[in-house]
């Protein structure tokens, strides 16, 4: 018998495989749960795409047989007007976690090292492990980015610091003013990859807008967004980069071929211009929050005030059983232990009646004794 992972490059058997949230359908095929399953796990928009979206997605179905455009020149034409910006600094990917892969294989050597948070979204580590380069994981007590121990950390191994702003799955965020004071300490000596996936639910007083800065001439800056959250067409994949042009051009070269397809291409020209359907979707998770963060303070739970629509609890205990318990129920959150964070758990913003199920399940799950094992799991 041949083993075939004899052929594997050696230091990608250290590849941790990404751990993605729980789809409904599995939920209700394993556990054979017949009630409302809640997906609070991946941070989508509850209301759904915008009526713009489907419509243009209808519109465009009969020609599916056809090639996308490879160049995505439309979309790409937007969203250079739309950031003022020149189309040559673009990269749109099947979801932003494209261009991250991308990214990382145009720059990371073996021996190169990264920074990022810890916690922080999972797929920067993965990159590093599979380039056979060095994650640097800079943990902080508040569990935020801590920028000055990421300056104190960049040497002349670091190619990328990933700044996921908000962080996820914390939600915690760093301001201008302090993204600022990095990217001078920093200089040009690596990339700095600011991911605002979350960026329209940003309500802090000092935000910060890293496609500006990068106007401003720094050009060692890479800021990611996303369609998949405020815009709501996760499942359609799409996502873009905005860097400096010569990057943007190895990052295109190194794409696979029409890696985004044509519907995902008319569905988001249509939904960006779908301006209430935006308003109404950041105000929800707005409203949201609040609603949760009173819940939370009457149940004594310790959380994260956050800058997403998603909210990071710290149970105090191991948490795997108040996640198991509640997926029995059919809520599916995100398990901290996933992040590296076992007392932990990262719940997505619902609507109000969503919000309301999940509290009360997680009052039942309080009252057992299911989470409070002293062992931790992971
Ligand atoms: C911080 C962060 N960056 C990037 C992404 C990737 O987004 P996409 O769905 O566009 O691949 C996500 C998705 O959850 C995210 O949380």
């Amino acid at each position: 018998m041949v083993d075939v992972t004899s052929f594997f490059r050696p230091h990608l058997k250290k590849v941790r495989p990404y751990v993605p949230g729980k789809p409904i359908a599995e939920v209700q095929r394993e556990l054979g749960y017949v009630g409302e399953i809640l997906k609070l796990a991946s941070n989508e928009n509850v209301l759904g795409p915008s009526p713009l979206a489907l419509e243009a997605i209808k519109k465009e179905l009969p020609n599916i047989w056809l090639y996308p455009a490879d160049s995505v020149y439309y979309l790409k034409k937007e969203l250079a007007e739309l950031h003022g910006v020149p189309v040559e600094s673009i990269v749109v990917g099947n979801g932003a976690v494209e261009v991250i892969y991308l990214l990382a294989q145009a720059t990371l050597n073996p021996g190169d090292e990264i920074i990022m948070g810890q916690p922080a979204f999972m797929i920067y580590e993965i990159m590093a492990q599979m380039h056979d380069a060095t994650r640097i994981a800079i943990g902080h007590p508040d569990y935020r980015n801590d920028l000055k121990a990421f300056a104190e950390h960049v040497s002349d191994r670091t190619k990328i610091a990933w700044i996921d702003n908000p962080n996820n799955p914390t939600g915690s965020y760093c301001s201008k003013t302090e993204v600022l004071e990095f990217i001078e300490q920093v200089d040009d000596r690596c990339l700095v990859v600011i991911d605002e996936a979350y960026q329209h639910f940003v309500d802090h007083p000092d935000p910060c807008d890293g496609i500006e800065l990068f106007k401003n001439g720094h050009e060692n800056i890479i800021t990611l967004r996303t369609f998949s959250k405020v815009i709501g067409l996760a499942g359609i994949r799409c996502g873009y980069g905005i860097m400096h042009p010569e990057l943007a051009l190895m990052l295109d070269t190194l794409r696979i071929n029409f890696s985004v397809n044509s519907l995902a291409q008319v569905a988001v020209l249509a939904a960006i211009k779908d301006k209430e359907h935006m308003v109404k979707s950041r105000q929800l998770v707005l409203d949201g929050r609040e609603y949760l963060y009173g819940q939370f303070d009457q149940l004594g739970l310790s959380y994260n005030e956050t800058q997403g629509n998603y909210i990071w609890v710290d149970f105090g205990y191991d948490a795997k059983g108040i996640s198991e318990f509640l997926l029995h129920e059919g809520v599916i959150i995100r398990p901290g232990w996933i992040f590296g964070s076992p007392t932990c758990a990262r719940v997505s913003i619902g609507n109000q009646h969503q919000n309301e199920i999940f509290i009360e399940k997680l009052k039942n799950a309080l009252k057992t004794s299911v989470g409070k094992s002293k062992q931790l799991s992971v």
